[in-house]
């Protein structure tokens, strides 16, 4: 089985390990008196890790180590149902003890273009450097079911290898104005992970992971970190098909 592959029988197994993951990562900063600098994903399917590391994991977690980023967030305010900050705050930020000095939202209230130029400022600023580039120590992704991933979408692949940092993308069916990282940033990375859950996945996985015919319009195909392959967080019934 391939090795990037790490499947669980739940949902809440599969999240279950990648807390473990984030543990792990955080106590080996903590070793280098090191922050661990992670982005995330919104959108539901991290809500059950966002519960479980502001609950099981509340407090062997070393909060004042982490620092928390985005990959991408609507532009809405951060009271909107769709904020994915929002969904953060109330699933995670509000029930564990990280400073706010240490949190960086993308201001979904504001106008694109300018939050997208801040926000790429903001991560060269905060963010240690290696070949000019602003690096996460953990980028955490989700996938569409229609393989997109961050706010990169199908019909604008370029975004995957834009010279912007972060750029200003549209979903397409909503036509919602979205802030995301690009996949130079992603690919960048000391690594990054994917939490897949649900049925609705399996058939782009499938395609993805065993590169069928037009796995390439896939947006989620194109992911990984310094050359090493994204690894894969996966209940059942979203590796289903694989
Ligand atoms: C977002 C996310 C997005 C998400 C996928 C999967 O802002 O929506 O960053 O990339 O990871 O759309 O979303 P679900 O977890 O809701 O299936």
């Amino acid at each position: 089985m391939n090795p990037n592959l790490h499947i669980y029988n739940t949902p809440e197994d599969t999240a279950r390990a990648v807390a473990e993951l984030i543990l792990a990562k955080a106590k080996g900063k903590v070793k280098q008196s090191l922050p661990l600098n992670i982005a995330l994903s919104g959108g539901s399917t991290p809500k059950l890790l966002f519960n479980l590391l502001a609950s099981e994991y509340v407090d062997s977690i070393p909060w004042h180590f982490v620092r928390l980023f985005w990959v991408d967030e609507r532009c809405v305010p951060p009271t909107h149902a769709e904020s994915n900050y929002g969904m953060t705050y109330e699933n995670l930020l509000k029930s564990v003890p990280i400073h706010d000095a240490n949190v960086f939202p993308i201001q979904g209230e504001t106008d694109p273009e300018k939050e997208a130029q801040r926000y790429q400022n903001t991560l060269r600023t905060q963010l240690p450097s290696s070949n000019g580039l602003p690096k996460f120590d953990l980028v955490l992704l989700g996938m569409g079911d229609d393989g997109h991933t961050a706010s990169i979408f199908p019909n604008k692949l370029s975004l995957l290898h834009s010279d912007q940092l972060v750029a200003v993308s549209v979903h397409p069916v909503s036509n919602q104005k979205r802030i995301t990282i690009t996949g130079q940033l992603i690919d960048h990375a000391d690594e990054v992970i994917f939490l897949i859950t649900g049925a609705s996945k399996a058939n782009v996985l499938k395609q993805i992971i065993h590169r069928e015919p037009n796995f390439e319009k896939y947006p989620a195909s194109y992911i990984h970190a310094q050359s090493v392959p994204a690894h894969f967080f996966l209940d059942q019934a979203a590796a289903g098909k694989l």
